[in-house]
């Protein structure tokens, strides 16, 4: 709602007793990479390790899997386990539209039933053949970023969130902290997740 009201909302979230209040706008909760800061922040393919290179491969050609037939956008999500395991997807999409579900969450859904939780990292990469330029890298969305922050949360280990396009000119690496800061995880739920499932 804050692209259709051209306003940073503000955010205040209070305890019932309102004796803790914080004030943020969804900006600094949910940060987005905007344009004009993008180039400062890109790195060169040259200088990202054999792990992040076949990641970001392996997210480019999950891409090309993806089922668009609402959107023609192709997204590619591809995670690595600390023990080294790649598992990689793309979007899914429905017809009702909100049933459509993303690349990231298709790729962690694939690691998880594969028996593999120690997430480290994921690499996301998209275009769209309708698009003139395909110079956009691939900011998750804030349920993808909910999600990858969970797996943080398993893993004990705050994942790397490698951004790519197809060319691969323009990558960007952040944090699931950074890209989700003050998260609602099994904390505020007073949960030990790792006691397991109930
Ligand atoms: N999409 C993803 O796969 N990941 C994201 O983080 C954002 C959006 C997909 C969903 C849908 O199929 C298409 O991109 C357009 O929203």
């Amino acid at each position: 709602m804050a692209q259709v009201s051209g306003c940073d909302i503000e955010v205040i979230g209070s305890t019932t007793d309102k004796d803790h209040i914080a004030v943020s706008t969804i900006e600094q909760l949910l940060p987005l990479r905007k344009k004009e800061y993008r180039s400062v922040e890109l790195i060169s393919s040259d200088n990202l390790n054999p792990d992040q290179h076949n990641l970001i491969e392996a997210a480019i050609a999950a891409a090309d899997t993806a089922y668009n037939p609402y959107s023609g956008y192709f997204v590619g999500a591809a995670v690595l386990t600390r023990s080294g395991s790649v598992f990689a997807a793309s979007n899914v999409e429905n017809a009702a539209y909100g049933s459509t579900i993303c690349a990231e969450r298709m790729a962690i859904g694939k690691a998880n039933s594969s028996g593999a939780r120690d997430i480290i990292a994921i690499a996301i990469s998209s275009r769209s053949d309708s698009f003139e330029k395909n110079e956009v890298t691939s900011d998750p969305c804030g349920t993808c970023r909910q999600v990858i922050y969970e797996m943080a949360q398993v893993s004990g280990c705050d994942i790397e969130v490698i951004m790519s396009d197809k060319s691969k000119d323009n990558i960007a690496i952040k944090s699931i902290e950074q890209l989700l800061p003050y998260a609602f995880g099994p904390t505020q739920l007073h949960i030990d997740i790792a006691k397991g499932n109930p």
